[in-house]
């Protein structure tokens, strides 16, 4: 075996000996409480038919876009779109990437330079850790939604300083002080970026827009595979920053545009969200639901979203507890380290418009069950 193939299995089965090995998944079982489907959308039969009629008014489009938006992939409509999702949250312009995880891997890979200043929430999703890794900035992290350890390290930044922050955290579910930091940002001469993933559809808007900072943030990224059901993503900011993306994202120049196809989709679940009130609701419903329903003394963590974790520490016991859940028709998934620090190993349980009232209860009384035999 070459000495390529022996790196790659012993790094394999380092995994499966620390009980850390993936593997995909097709076979799922039938009550969901994993996806981040938080409205239904994805599973929306009327926003299937809303995107085939239109693609049907549309004959002519092509099926792929054939190309990069700086090559034969742009076109009218796209960037018709980017104009109507930044008014939509308010923002002067918007461009679309292909992933939340391009997005955040092009801004800030792209725009922090040597000699300026990343500082990321210790909770920061992986796509901001390895786009800050690829600038050639000063990279630090301030504890979790911990203002003081924020101020510290901005004492210590140089050049332009950006602040990477989640409006709601994708493993805890909490919210980000938002308002707290930008004063913070604000005394300090930093850009605060937001990543509003898990609070659009949550919060209609995003939670920038619920607290009307829109005009104190210097960015934000909203992705279109969560509440939107449908995928990819796009970076809001001022049009001069949309100009330097299109310019300096490696994201973004270096990769083909999505097709029409897919900006239709995003454009109807756009149009869905301005009429979704009561799945924003029964959302609201379900996770006071769960929350009242559940209770203290299970290690259920501080959130008001619809991601509810409960950390079981142990990557073993949490395996074992997710797969009682499972056996029982919940598709709930354990969270391992090193996904989360070790001893915060977790059940992240999402909450959707369309899980039932039988369901969430019937899962309440199962956990309380098992979580402290
Ligand atoms: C906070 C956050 N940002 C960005 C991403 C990446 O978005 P996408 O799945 O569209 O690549 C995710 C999804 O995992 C996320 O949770």
């Amino acid at each position: 075996m070459s000495s390529a193939n022996n790196y790659i299995k012993s790094k394999l089965n380092e995994r499966k000996a620390l009980g850390t090995y993936r593997i995909l998944k097709t076979d799922k079982p039938p009550i969901d409480f994993c996806s981040n489907d938080y409205l239904g959308f994805a599973r929306s039969a009327e926003l299937k038919s809303k995107v085939d009629q239109y693609l049907k008014q549309h004959p002519d489009y092509l099926n792929g876009s054939t190309g990069s938006r700086l090559l034969s992939g742009n076109t009218a409509f796209c960037e018709e779109l980017e104009s109507e999702i930044a008014k939509f949250h308010d923002a002067e312009a918007g461009l679309i990437f292909n992933s939340g995880y391009d997005a955040n891997l092009g801004l800030f890979s792209s725009l922090p330079q040597r000699g300026d200043t990343i500082i990321s929430d210790e909770l920061i999703h992986a796509c901001i850790i390895d786009g800050a890794r690829l600038s050639y900035a000063n990279r630090y992290s301030f504890k979790h939604n911990d203002l003081k350890s924020l101020e510290d390290k901005l004492k210590h930044a140089t050049g332009n300083c950006y602040i990477a922050v989640e409006s709601i955290y994708s493993m805890d579910g909490d919210r980000a002080p938002l308002t707290e930091i930008i004063t913070l940002a604000e005394t300090y001469k930093a850009n605060v970026i937001v990543d509003e993933a898990h609070a659009v559809g949550l919060f209609n808007r995003g939670l920038v827009s619920e607290l009307n900072l829109q005009n104190k943030v210097f960015a934000r990224v909203i992705t279109f595979g969560k509440a939107l059901g449908t995928h990819g993503a796009i970076v809001l900011g001022s049009s001069l920053l949309i100009e330097y993306l299109i310019n300096f994202a490696r994201s973004f120049v270096y990769t083909t545009a999505s097709s029409f196809h897919q900006q239709v989709s995003v454009k109807m679940a756009y149009e869905f969200l301005q009429t979704s009130g009561k799945q924003q609701q029964e959302l609201t419903d379900n996770i006071n639901l769960f929350k009242l329903g559940l209770g203290d003394g299970y290690g259920l963590l501080e959130s008001d979203s619809a991601i509810q974790s409960i950390v079981i520490p142990g990557n073993d016991r949490v395996k074992q507890i997710a797969l009682t859940l499972q056996d029982n028709n919940f598709d709930i998934r354990p969270i391992l380290s090193p996904t989360v620090a070790k001893g915060a190993e977790r059940l992240r349980i999402c909450l959707h418009a369309f899980n039932t009232d039988k369901e969430i209860n019937s899962l309440i009384q199962l956990l309380k069950q098992i979580i402290n035999e």
